[in-house]
């Protein structure tokens, strides 16, 4: 491919010399076994197949870097840790709780996980999620990166909410990136999937053979999915961001608290102007009581009150649904493509409902 193509069009032609073909839209294929000795050097669908090599193409594009997908995020996250089998693993308390667990459950063959500041040795992965999951706080990836080289240790970005359409974590010094496909590259709601892009094409190698091992291959009409879904990454994820930021300064002055990039109360807003190109599209809001952040997605119309984010459709959720350790009176904001003047009726409306009980 032209290295002169940018994001967006990447989205759209990175895959065009993995299978010349005069579909415009991308065939999905089935099968699970290939005739032997083919000239496409495909063998079994565990170890590989054409749709999924065509989103592995557009994904390693999009992060400029090496791309592995598998069946979910976690597989993804479990099969990082499989093969790169850290001593320890040093990250922030909070961020996605199923990072944790996986990290947990490997605590019996001898991985510990440590403060994300503690003193690293060679073999060690830092494990970043930035924005972390739910209230966005930033971590410096550059920085990290500086900390863990020289050590040997190695580093691994969880950008599930950024997408590599706000933020490069590969080009600031990143071993590895991580994004649960289930989320935007997706876009729909309609497909489970998990994708590691490494920068040495060596780490991909690994990576591959450790999930033909494990197994956790995405089906073909969730690749196939992701692959339709990923084209229109940049024009959704660049509007939910926009709608996310309009929201996040219409809530401030009408709620507790608002857990927004673009907010100059946000303990993240001067670094996600070095390091993101642009706020991201996911906010979190805090009402006065529990209570109320349990009140809120009932009294709403658009927001759906349901977990998961990234799709092209509002959520809301009460975060604690989910997740024991998240703030108590904390909403979780996943903005859709919706007009945005709708999006923020719908939240104006629900308030007033709330401050009427
Ligand atoms: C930040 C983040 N990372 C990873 C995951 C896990 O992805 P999956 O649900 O596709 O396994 C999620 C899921 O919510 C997430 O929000």
């Amino acid at each position: 491919m032209d290295d002169l193509l940018r994001p967006d069009t990447l989205a759209l032609h990175a895959d065009a010399a993995v299978e010349p073909t005069p579909d415009i839209a991308p065939p999905i294929h089935v099968s699970t076994t290939f005739a032997a000795d083919n000239d496409a050097g495909l063998v079994y669908a565990r170890n590989d197949q054409p749709t999924r090599r065509r989103l592995e193409a557009v994904l390693g594009a999009l992060d400029g870097g090496h791309a592995v997908t598998f069946a979910s995020g976690q597989a993804a996250a479990t099969a990082a840790l499989l093969h790169l089998q850290p001593r320890r693993v040093a990250i922030a308390p909070g961020g996605y709780h199923g990072t944790h667990a996986a990290i947990d459950a490997l605590a019996p063959f001898g991985v510990e996980k440590v403060a994300l500041e503690a003193d690293l040795g060679p073999g060690d992965v830092v494990w970043l999620e930035t924005p972390k999951n739910p209230t966005c706080e930033l971590q410096d990836i550059a920085a990290h990166v500086a900390r863990a080289r020289p050590a040997g240790a190695r580093v691994v970005v969880d950008g599930t909410f950024a997408t590599p359409v706000l933020q490069a974590p590969l080009a600031l010094g990143a071993d590895l990136v991580y994004h649960s496909m289930t989320k935007f590259l997706s876009g729909h709601s309609d497909a489970l999937g998990g994708v590691l892009v490494a920068r040495d094409p060596a780490l991909a190698d690994g990576l591959r053979a450790t999930r033909t091992v494990t197994g956790g291959v995405p089906g073909a009409l969730e690749t196939w999915l992701v692959l339709r879904g990923v084209r229109t990454l940049g024009l959704r994820v660049r509007q939910q961001t926009a709608t996310a930021t309009r929201l996040a300064a219409f809530l401030e002055p009408r709620v507790a608290r608002v857990w927004h990039p673009s907010l100059p109360s946000h303990p993240g807003h001067a670094l996600a102007k070095r390091q993101m190109r642009g706020p991201g599209p996911i906010l979190s809001i805090e009402l006065a009581t529990e209570a109320a952040a349990r009140a809120l997605p009932g009294t709403l119309r658009l927001f759906r009150d349901a977990t998961s984010l990234g799709g092209v459709e509002s959520l809301v959720e009460w975060r604690r649904k989910q997740d024991p350790h998240a703030p108590p009176a904390l909403l979780r904001l996943a903005v859709g493509i919706e007009d945005p003047e709708d999006l923020e009726r719908d939240l104006a409306r629900g308030l007033d409902e709330l401050g009427g009980r």
